[in-house]
């Protein structure tokens, strides 16, 4: 049987730069620097631009990560799109970034493309299916893509700050390869917890009720705040998290016997840097092998990682021969974990 190596990675960001300090002056919300700092880490995320949806990033990221393997997009596949913020209900964002990657015309190849709806551990489930397609031989490399745009759906005013604060938009993408090497994902799990389903949802709708939004005599449907904008209840998420993640972690070095020790980087999904902190701690991990991404995008959601693992080789924090750790913990609840020898 193939191994499945990460053979590419690419990340992309939009150029707008949106500070703590602009949530108080563009957007008018009673907010602060240091109050969002101190508990998040956040000093500014993203904005992508009105007109731009996650497949837009999300092609940038691909090429980028195209271009790092060496590979053409007709090499790909098969498609694994991560987002919660997809540009429709239906199709996914999966087909759109197929298209755009010319996957669709000419001497095309139609590639399938699947989206993924698992929050902040989407790109790690999309890991581990890829491994999977690459190890039983259906795939020699799929396209693995993580991207939001938040931006587009944030309550930016003073009611909303406590979720608008910790969202940007982002796209990170890897190529999963087919290798006779000794190399690549030794281990991937994921987990989930639907009781939780409430404390970080974002509903918009209700396929339960007929119809499913409330459509008035104009046409126009109308739409509950509380169903517009994503709910959160920050601190039972925070809890959660640090349970999940550490469990997860003590898992992984079990079920590949090796120790925290062995880890020569740990790349976590970045909802905040005091949940990452503190699992930092209780985990005795060195702050040298944690690299983040948080200060400067704030949560991206299912690009974190795939952006950190970008940025982390670009910047040669991350070399081949490596032993590297995924987690990630979010909305669902859902959990992946993912070991490497990169
Ligand atoms: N600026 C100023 N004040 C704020 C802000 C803000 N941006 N946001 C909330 N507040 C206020 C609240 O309105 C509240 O005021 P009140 O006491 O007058 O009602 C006060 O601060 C305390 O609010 P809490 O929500 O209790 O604040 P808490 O200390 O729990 O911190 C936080 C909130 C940062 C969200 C924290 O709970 C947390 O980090 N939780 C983890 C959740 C998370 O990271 N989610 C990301 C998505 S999930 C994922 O990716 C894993």
């Amino acid at each position: 049987m193939k191994n499945a190596y990460i053979s590419g990675t690419g990340g992309y960001v939009p150029p707008q730069v949106v500070t703590n300090q602009d949530l108080v002056d563009v957007y008018g919300i009673d907010t602060d620097d240091e109050w969002i700092q101190k508990r998040t880490g956040i000093k500014a995320r993203r904005f992508a631009p009105e007109g731009i949806g996650p497949s837009d990033l999300a092609l940038e990221a691909a090429k980028a990560a195209l271009e790092s393997a060496g590979l053409q997009a007709t090499d790909i596949g098969m498609i694994l799109f991560a987002t919660l913020s997809p540009e429709h209900a239906f199709p996914g964002s999966g087909v759109l970034l197929a298209e755009k990657l010319g996957l669709c015309d000419g001497k095309a190849t139609f590639v399938g493309a699947m989206d993924i709806r698992n929050q902040c551990s989407g790109f790690l489930y999309g890991l581990g299916t890829a491994t999977s397609m690459v190890k039983s031989g259906a795939c020699n490399h799929v396209l693995v893509v993580g991207a939001e745009v938040h931006s587009a759906a944030l309550d930016l005013s003073t009611e909303g700050r406590a979720v608008a604060s910790l969202f940007g938009d982002g796209a990170g993408a890897v190529i999963v390869s087919a290798t006779d090497e000794d190399r690549g994902v030794r281990y991937w799990k994921c987990g989930a917890d639907g009781r939780f389903a409430d404390v970080l949802c974002q509903k918009v709708w209700d396929t339960r009720k007929r119809p499913f939004m409330d459509v008035g005599e104009d046409g126009y449907a109308r739409v509950a705040p509380e169903m517009i904008w994503a709910q959160m209840d920050g601190r039972q998420v925070f809890r959660h998290a640090v349970e999940r993640m550490c469990l997860g972690l003590m898992e992984a070095c079990a079920a590949t016997d090796i120790l925290g020790d062995d880890i020569d980087l740990f790349l976590f999904h970045q909802a905040n840097m005091r949940i990452n902190q503190y699992i930092a701690k209780q985990m005795a991990i060195p702050e040298e092998k944690l690299v983040h991404n948080i200060d400067r995008y704030g949560n991206t959601t299912a690009a974190t990682i795939p952006l950190l693992m970008a940025e982390a080789e670009r910047d040669g924090r991350l070399k081949p021969g490596m032993k590297v750790a995924c987690i990630a913990f979010g909305s669902g609840f859902t959990w992946g974990t993912a070991i490497l020898d990169w």
